[in-house]
């Protein structure tokens, strides 16, 4: 489904647009549920926060669970991807974010394309995020912070700083591989306070506050981040990231994994609207036990 033209002239200004509960709360369970088993799974695709237990983050998991296979080729957000983007897309990165109550840690303040042109050697930033939230966002559990029209600075170009990383994927043993300082607390591209200040005295600055089922599209140059999560509510969310088929990475030396970074460029075609919610239906009708097919 395509966003108005208004939709997307404040997605053009402001560097992102909030659809408030555009998923079913029947489509955002079927998610959790499947998220809770891939959760306890051990993997490499997972990431765990410096506590040494909880999940913080979980990658590329499109390739291989039906469910969030079928929520990357959901028309509700491949349709302005391809609007925004201007063209075909295929889907670049995948992973769910959990931000665990209690234990959640922060995202500093960073960009995202920079991460994409200098570390995997995408050419452009015609690229978007949906980040599609499975619980509700509020101002207790670590809300996304934006800078409103921060993407008018285009990439802000920042030395990466080499973290000393506390955070160990799953079933690593020995030092964690390098690409972990993209997804740890200690982020590599982070913002120093300074850039922060004057950009917040020029743009201001908002929290992102939604109920589950909501979906944001936000710029690969809007400057973002969040605080951690005290509070009992989890905010777990989805973020996919479309890249346009046009667009696709130079070749690099030390390209990350494909389950971070994907060199399946194929373009996405949407499927059906109710994809997912018949998921939810074979779901029920295993009296809420997840069915093999899913649960894989
Ligand atoms: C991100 O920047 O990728 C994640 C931000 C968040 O989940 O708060
Ligand atoms: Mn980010």
């Amino acid at each position: 489904m395509d966003l108005t033209k208004e939709q997307l002239e404040i997605y053009r200004n402001q560097g992102f647009i909030l659809l408030p509960e555009y998923f079913s709360s029947a489509e955002v369970e079927i998610m959790k549920a499947e998220l809770s088993v891939l959760s306890a799974k051990k993997s490499s695709q997972k990431i765990i926060e410096k506590d040494g237990k909880t999940v913080r983050s979980l990658h590329g998991y499109h390739t291989n669970n039906d469910v969030f296979n079928c929520l990357t080729r959901h028309p509700l957000i491949v349709e302005p991807a391809m609007q925004i983007v201007g063209t075909q897309v295929y889907v670049y990165q995948f992973k769910i974010n959990i931000k665990a109550a209690f234990s959640g840690d922060i995202w500093k303040w960073h960009q995202d394309y920079i991460y994409w042109c200098k570390d995997d050697g995408m050419p452009r930033p015609q690229v978007v995020n949906a980040m599609c939230l499975l619980e509700d966002m509020n101002e207790f559990n670590g809300p996304l912070f934006v800078i409103p029209g921060s993407h008018q600075e285009e990439m802000i170009d920042i030395i990466g700083h080499n973290p000393i990383v506390a955070t160990t994927s799953a079933n690593s043993s020995g030092d964690p591989p390098t690409w972990i300082s993209s997804f740890s607390a200690n982020l590599k591209y982070s913002l120093n306070p300074k850039i922060i200040t004057d950009l917040v005295s020029k743009y201001g600055i908002t929290s992102i506050k939604a109920a589950a089922g909501s979906v944001l599209f936000f710029d690969s140059n809007i400057v973002h981040a969040s605080t951690n999560n005290i509070s009992p509510f989890g905010r777990s969310t989805v973020i996919i990231t479309y890249n346009s088929t046009e667009n696709i990475p130079l070749a690099i030396k030390n390209p990350r994994p494909d389950f971070l970074v994907s060199q399946n460029y194929q373009a996405v075609t949407p499927l059906a609207s109710d994809a997912l919610s018949q998921f939810f239906r074979l779901y029920e009708d295993s009296q809420n036990e997840l069915p093999e097919i899913l649960a894989r």
